[in-house]
């Protein structure tokens, strides 16, 4: 008999894990504050909370004699009809998941073999080195310039060079920038054959008209995701989606894990799509908040903030003032939970998530005190 533990493969073990956010209860704690007399900015999340709607849709859920007690539908048939209303696109070509982070990390397993290689821009999500890491991919960045725009150039060419086992990773808007991907750049990426995931987690605050999900009909290499995690107010909930070509879609369900969307999720996705009318009041306010607040940091000596189409501002901070670092742990210090990066591009800013627009007051008022 061996004493000694199972251990993870090489590769896995020396991986530094993903930097996820802190709970709120616990940053209130380490602030001497109740977590209902702070901010939390650090997530990008609905600041409305879940809808009324939503929530009774789940209450009433709950009622029923077998909720939680039998297995969802792996097919997610319900589910999928009610995005198909939502997005307008055919159910064969939508697929639910536990968040997008679950369906990124499903197709990057089912398409690239390891060793694969997955192209991005940095700055942007996390999670896309993290699930490279660990599922053996390399990755090449083709990083953006000083002022965040994609450099198309360098980026048309590392597809040009890649192998067959690519997927190029981009995301409109971007997290942390704000941008959108500039569409005949996408178009030219697919014209040279490039397998491309586009990453449209924040697409509701930039309008769905900005989406490029019309491009689907034409380039079956395109794979769309989206979550319910920012404009539907239920991150916690765990609910995204893929829009993709109906064999590929077909090919995942096989191979996902066969219950991923848990029942809660699924009542409260569908609810959330029968009361998207009304959440879009929520997006709506969140746009006219963004748009104050940008207007607000403009006037703040030693910061600069960044256009955003998303629910959040990236804000560059005057080295006189201090790093990104310094000011997000001040903020902290009066209960504004902010996030900071440790990328070289990043380090004199912090990105902020839009608040309710009655925390407005407040978020500038603590932001001067902190400076
Ligand atoms: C660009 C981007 N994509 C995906 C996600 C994760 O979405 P989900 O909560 O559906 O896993 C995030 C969350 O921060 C994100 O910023």
């Amino acid at each position: 008999m061996s004493s000694q533990r199972p251990r993870v493969r090489a590769h896995l073990a020396q991986l530094p894990g993903y930097a996820p956010v802190v709970p709120l209860a616990e940053r209130a704690r380490q602030a001497g504050l109740q977590p209902e007399d702070c901010l939390k900015l650090d997530a990008n999340e609905n600041p409305y909370g879940i809808h009324p709607g939503v929530r009774d849709a789940l209450a009433q859920a709950l009622d029923a004699p077998d909720f939680g007690s039998i297995y969802p539908d792996p097919n997610q048939t319900e589910l999928r009809e009610a995005l198909s209303r939502y997005t307008g696109l055919d159910p064969s070509m939508i697929l639910a998941g536990a968040g997008a982070d679950e369906l990124l990390d499903l197709s990057f397993r089912a398409i690239l073999p390891p060793g694969g290689t997955i192209i991005t821009c940095t700055p942007s999500f996390g999670m896309y080195p993290f699930l490279a890491d660990i599922n053996e991919l390399n990755l090449i960045d083709i990083p953006r310039d000083n002022h965040f725009a994609l450099r198309s150039h360098e980026l048309l060419e590392a597809v040009e060079q890649a192998g067959r086992d690519t997927i190029v990773v981009l995301t409109s808007p971007n997290n942390p920038s704000g941008d959108l991907v500039p569409r005949d750049l996408l178009k030219r990426l697919l014209d040279l054959g490039a397998t491309v995931i586009l990453d449209e987690a924040y697409i509701e605050f930039a309008g769905l008209h900005a989406s490029a999900q019309d491009l689907l009909a034409d380039y079956p290499r395109l794979i769309i995701m989206r979550t319910f995690s920012k404009w539907a107010g239920i991150a916690g909930l765990r609910l995204g989606y893929a829009l993709a070509h109906p064999g590929l879609v077909t090919d995942l369900i096989k191979i996902k894990q066969p219950y991923n969307v848990n029942q809660a999720a699924e009542i409260a996705g569908i609810a959330a799509i029968n009361c998207a009318d009304e959440i879009g009041k929520q997006i709506d306010a969140i746009r006219q908040t963004r748009d104050d607040l940008f207007k607000a940091l403009l006037t703040i000596d030693g910061l600069t903030p960044l256009p955003s189409e998303s629910n959040f501002i990236l804000i560059a901070v005057d080295p006189n003032i201090g790093t990104g670092r310094n000011l997000h742990d001040r903020l902290a210090q009066v209960g504004v939970f902010t996030r900071t990066y440790s990328d070289p591009l990043l380090t004199n800013h912090l990105r902020i998530s839009i608040p309710r627009a009655d925390q407005l007051t407040t978020l500038l008022d603590r932001l001067n005190s902190a400076l």
